[in-house]
């Protein structure tokens, strides 16, 4: 199983990660299942600086199959949440059915493996949403509610399948002005 390297993903520069990433059929393919498990290699391999270093990985908390030039709806993420618990996902076909009115951003603003350019300013997010997907891993179609920072990182995904990346969200005029009801992730 060839390895996603931090110079194979696809930079901004490039039109197709603003198209929209196609719907996949279930149960998946057993192609979009191998390339899910290697984006969520990637991911995991990179928060261990050995691996990062060796096998050219640039750490990353998520990535979108946009970002490895397969313009389908895959997503993987993985964080440690604010009570230290480690969570991953792996997920086809995501979607967010229900969001909160209060938002949320990190208080640095963010940053994406297929952008080079910093980009300062708040992302302004849901602060907490409800996801519907199928989960690669389980192989099963799952529910669930995020908030705090997983959910702004699946948020940041998701975007990507839609072909929306992170600093379309910023407000130019003013990029660290603070929205009505946002709540700010330190
Ligand atoms: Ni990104």
């Amino acid at each position: 199983m060839n390895r996603i390297t931090y110079t194979s993903i696809v930079k901004d520069d490039n039109p197709s990660l603003r198209l929209k990433s196609a719907v996949l059929n279930l149960p998946l393919q057993k192609k979009y299942i191998a390339l899910a498990k290697r984006m969520l290699r990637y991911v995991k391999d990179s928060r261990d600086d050995e691996k990062a270093q060796k096998y050219d990985l640039k750490p990353a908390v998520g990535l979108a199959a946009p970002q490895v030039g397969v313009n389908v709806q895959i997503i993987v993420v993985v964080v440690d949440d604010e009570d230290g618990n480690f969570i991953e996902y792996c997920l086809a076909n995501p979607k967010i059915i229900s969001h909160s009115v209060q938002k949320t951003a990190l208080s640095l603003g963010e940053g994406c493996l297929s952008v080079e350019v910093e980009h300062q300013g708040l992302v302004h997010r849901s602060a907490r949403i409800k996801v519907r997907a199928f989960d690669v891993l389980t192989n099963e179609m799952v529910e669930f509610r995020a908030d705090g920072y997983l959910a702004v990182v699946l948020q940041h995904e998701i975007d990507h399948l839609n072909g929306v990346l992170f600093y379309d969200h910023i407000n130019l005029s003013d990029p660290w002005k603070v929205e009505e009801n946002t709540l700010i992730i330190e």
